[in-house]
């Protein structure tokens, strides 16, 4: 086995080849002829702006990449700085590679630095623990129609809403305030989500939701007439990687909270995945009810993403850390 530094574009290939390697691995891993170029693409836009980044390899059989990049302006609209995580699943020499060079990698790195590793190398979670970052959220995703069905039950006796409580359709007038909402509720509660109540990613939230159009789903909950909720998707009906796939974007303020709205959230929402023909249900939480109605919609972990500045322990986790790969 050698450590060595390789040209840019045999990093580049070697990322993406073990990225796909990794997602592979996943139930809902649609395996789409359009997925290696895209995540080429990817691994060429991390390794672009990287600090550092490293390979190991075998001849010319790459084994495992960590990079370091700061991106100007992510997905979230704010700049992040990525430590990426990509190795040959199942191989042991690699896993312990990236958990020694992690040990030296890390010592610089501040407390914005965002770690995604890949699911089947999520035994690098105790690594990064030894050097105070801690799982700020789980990427899962599932079958739509495993989840339709999970939920049909409950799809069939929603809880009765307080009657000052009604929930209606997100108009484009609702944007603005939508977006002051996602301001309030994670100022009050950022380790739900650490760029939620930043400008910048209220202000892309704000662009995306009216650029999607149709392919946006948006509802808002008022309460006395004040909007005090909100949930919607963006539905893809062409990922490259995951072919038609959707996320639900939940943000209820607390006087909408425990009223059994985030589960008539969801069953509006696979309603409208079942009619688009959404086949993978996608997003990242550490909230502890949608971590619980994941479970229940058999959904699968993806990646586990970590901070220094997350609050939550392992314990937050550990019913899916604990789960038979
Ligand atoms: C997360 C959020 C959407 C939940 O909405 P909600 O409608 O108030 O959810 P509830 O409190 O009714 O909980 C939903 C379910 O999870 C369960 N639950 C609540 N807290 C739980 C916990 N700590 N552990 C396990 N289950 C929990 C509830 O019992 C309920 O289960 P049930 O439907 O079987 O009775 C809402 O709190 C919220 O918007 N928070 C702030 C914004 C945010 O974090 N959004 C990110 C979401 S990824």
């Amino acid at each position: 086995m050698t450590e060595t530094q390789t040209g840019h574009d045999a990093a580049v290939a070697a990322t993406a080849g073990l990225a796909e390697a990794a997602r592979a691995l996943h139930p809902a891993w649609p395996a789409l002829a359009t997925a290696r170029q895209e995540l080429v693409r990817d691994a060429r836009r991390r390794l672009h702006c990287a600090d550092v980044f490293e390979v190991l390899a075998d001849g010319d059989t790459a084994r495992g990449v960590l990079a370091v990049n700061r991106e100007p302006r992510s997905w979230t609209g704010c700049p992040v700085r990525d430590l990426t995580v990509e190795l040959l699943p199942g191989d042991i020499d690699a896993l312990r590679w990236a958990s020694e060079r992690v040990s030296t990698l890390v010592a610089g790195l501040d407390d914005e630095t965002w770690v995604r590793i890949p699911w089947p190398h999520r035994a690098l979670v105790a690594t990064f623990e030894t050097h105070g970052f801690n799982i700020s959220s789980l990427v899962l995703a599932g079958s739509v129609d495993a989840a339709r069905r999970a939920w049909s039950e409950r799809a069939a006796a929603p809880a009765e809403l307080p009657s000052d409580v009604c929930i209606r359709e997100l108009v484009a007038a609702d944007v603005e305030v939508v977006g002051e909402l996602r301001r309030r509720v994670f100022t009050e509660q950022p380790q739900f989500c650490w760029f939620g109540a930043s400008d910048a990613y209220i202000a892309s939230w704000k662009r995306e939701v009216l650029r999607a159009g149709p392919d946006h789903y948006g509802w808002v909950v008022e309460r006395g007439g004040e909007v005090a909720g909100y949930f919607g998707s963006r539905v893809h009906m062409a990922h490259v990687l995951w072919g038609p796939c959707g996320g639900l974007d939940l943000v209820l303020g607390a006087s909408v909270r425990a009223l059994g709205i985030a589960a008539q959230a969801y069953t509006r929402i696979l309603n409208v995945h079942r009619e688009r023909g959404v086949r993978v249900l996608k997003g990242g939480t550490s909230q502890p009810a949608i971590l619980r109605y994941a479970a229940e919609m058999k959904r699968s972990p993806l990646f586990v993403f970590m901070r220094r500045d997350s609050p939550f322990s392992r314990r937050h986790f550990q019913p899916w850390l604990a789960a038979a790969p």
